[in-house]
């Protein structure tokens, strides 16, 4: 049977990593995957997480299985997190999810479920798993533009091209933080988007990685919010990888918003169906420990306390890398780099520098340009920016056509 199958392709990301430990240059920088380091080049567990941790050994509950929901005390927490007490989340039915990447496959499985037929409106350019999870649930994905040609977010153009999206289409948004431009929209731009979704009865899907690394917790979930108080339906992938720093613990939330109590209490039965048939029930551990540190007030605080440190070396990074690459004279570049939010920014490279720098320089980012800011050692800021300024230079030089 297996000799039918045809060579499939393999994982643009990994393979650069997996190139990355094959690297033997003593200076090379992983800059590839969308995890946080910190000054030592660590991705550490954080201190609320390993106490959390300690706490749950010493209960030892049980590891019954759990319901269909997963951890249901988690799925509260959460959900209270992102939309807040009171409001639209007492309008909301969340399930545990196989994290952020199983809520959106979830999330994916009932729009078909709902409306087979539905479109679903992705970001150009978008997180490299957002077109593969859509169009594996079945879905038809339509590309929309997201940055101007300046480089910020391209508020008229993304209005104007959603005017075509039909009443149950499904526009999928990042909350916060883009991946992979660094680019999000300004609040009122954001108000602009919730007309434009009432007025047009499309339904947002919001994919939410990166509270808490742009502008602070709450700020980052503004725009979710206000978009759940305003929209009647409304679907939320939630995951925990990155602001609790749990990447294998796979700790995720599906929410959805409707109209009224029935329509979302079958939503939350189809998520059930639907992980029933994929891998029956989310892994516990995790959710446990984000539980155990969201009911409980110290311990809430020291995390918010660390994502806040995690958050100021991210803009730290960012601020020093456009600045060394203003004083190497690109100005442009360095603004437009200042003005990005999160753990990514997109260099202004063609797939063909990024080779150059990556062969040249040994700094590996996505061929695309992405690269990960939260992953850059401070120290080496002044030979990152180098680095960039030379295949810049390189491509600015005239050729010089030697005569025969
Ligand atoms: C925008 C976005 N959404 C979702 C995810 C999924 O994250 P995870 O499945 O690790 O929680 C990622 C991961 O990089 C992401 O960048």
């Amino acid at each position: 049977m297996l000799e039918l199958l045809p060579p499939p392709p393999t994982d643009p990301l990994w393979d650069l990593t997996y190139e990355f430990g094959a690297d033997d240059r003593p200076e090379r920088m992983n800059l590839v995957l969308g995890v946080y380091r910190d000054q030592s080049g660590t991705t550490p567990v954080m201190a609320a997480v390993r106490e959390a941790e300690m706490r749950l050994a010493q209960r030892s509950e049980s590891k019954e299985y759990r319901g269909l929901s997963g951890n249901t005390a988690f799925n509260r927490s959460l959900t209270d997190l992102v939309l807040g007490t009171g409001g639209p989340a007492g309008r909301a039915a969340a399930v545990q999810t196989v994290a952020g990447s199983g809520a959106l496959r979830l999330l994916a499985d009932l729009i078909f479920r709902t409306r087979p037929g539905a479109t679903v409106w992705v970001s150009d350019p978008a997180y490299v798993n957002h077109r593969p999870i859509l169009e594996a649930a079945g879905l038809k994905v339509r590309p929309y533009g997201w940055r101007d040609a300046g480089g910020g977010f391209d508020a008229a153009g993304v209005l104007r091209e959603l005017r075509d999206a039909r009443r149950d289409d499904v526009v999928l948004l990042q909350g916060c933080c883009h991946n992979p431009t660094g680019v999000d929209p300004l609040p009122e731009e954001w108000e602009a988007l919730a007309e434009s979704a009432v007025r047009g009865g499309w339904v947002p899907f919001v994919d939410l990685a990166y509270h808490g690394l742009g502008d602070g917790l709450e700020a980052d979930l503004l725009a979710t919010r206000m978009l759940a108080e305003r929209v009647p339906e409304m679907l939320i992938a939630v995951s925990c990888s990155k602001n609790f720093g749990l990447y294998s613990d796979r700790v995720g939330c599906a929410i959805v918003l409707g109209a009224s109590g029935r329509t979302v209490r079958h939503a939350e039965t189809s998520l059930q169906n639907a992980a029933r048939t994929l891998y029956s029930m989310p892994p516990e551990h995790g959710a446990a420990v984000v539980t155990t540190i969201l009911e409980d007030e110290g311990l809430r605080a020291a995390w918010r306390a660390e994502l806040d440190v995690m958050r100021g070396r991210i803009m730290a990074n960012r601020a020093d890398l456009a600045a060394h690459l203003s004083a190497l004279g690109r100005a442009e570049q360095a603004r437009s780099l200042a003005r990005q939010k999160g753990m990514f920014s997109m260099l202004p490279l063609t797939p063909h520098q990024m080779l150059r720098l990556r062969r040249q320089h040994a700094v590996y980012g996505t061929t695309s340009g992405r690269i990960n800011i939260a992953g850059i050692p401070a120290h080496r800021i002044p030979c990152l920016a180098q680095g960039i300024a030379a295949v810049l230079d390189a491509a600015d030089a005239p050729r010089v056509i030697l005569p025969a």
